[in-house]
């Protein structure tokens, strides 16, 4: 940890630049999992989720960097090389590879995963009294509330609708 003339506690600032970097691998892991999703759907209704897809991608990208940047505002440094993710994301693999239905489930499953994450991350930084860090997981968890519904407006009615959340074989678990 650096100095710094930043008020906030030693103590606080410790705990939040660990939570922050908790969440910023999470948040680069859900990045390339929606590139992911963005290159490889295909079907009838590749171009609006194509797109779609692109969009979660780039506010994810945004996510990434009021992670990474107010981390080193507390006086941390950010952890954020391709390694360091891999060892350190709290989320699944993104496996679906299949149809733009299963696509559609795992980016779901992988939005509500992180959104849990980043809410649990607003009352921890709140209780830490960094209101500053708990603003950011609040904006964060908002984006995240918001794609959720985007996405899982296509599973809800239509032809995909009547299945569970996590009721899509997406693939993670493949039969034995
Ligand atoms: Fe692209």
């Amino acid at each position: 940890m650096y100095e710094t003339r930043n008020d906030l506690s030693p103590d606080t600032r410790t705990q939040m630049v660990q939570l922050l970097n908790a969440r910023l691998a999470d948040a680069i892991d859900l990045r390339t999992q929606l590139k992911v999703a963005h290159w490889n759907v295909k079907g009838p209704q590749f171009i609006a989720l194509h797109k779609l897809f692109d969009d979660i991608a780039e506010d994810a990208d945004e996510y990434v960097d009021l992670l990474a940047e107010r981390a080193v505002q507390l006086g941390g440094t950010a952890d954020g090389t391709a390694r360091q993710v891999a060892e350190r994301t709290s989320l699944d693999e993104y496996a679906a590879n299949g149809s733009a239905e299963q696509h559609v489930a795992a980016v779901a499953d992988v939005l509500a995963d992180f959104g849990e994450s980043v809410r649990k991350a607003i009352s921890a930084s709140s209780d830490a009294d960094d209101q500053d860090t708990a603003d950011i997981f609040t904006e964060i968890s908002r984006g995240i509330d918001k794609w959720l519904w985007f996405v899982e407006a296509h599973l809800q009615a239509g032809a995909w609708a009547g299945t569970s959340p996590r009721e899509v074989d997406v693939g993670r678990h493949p039969a034995h």
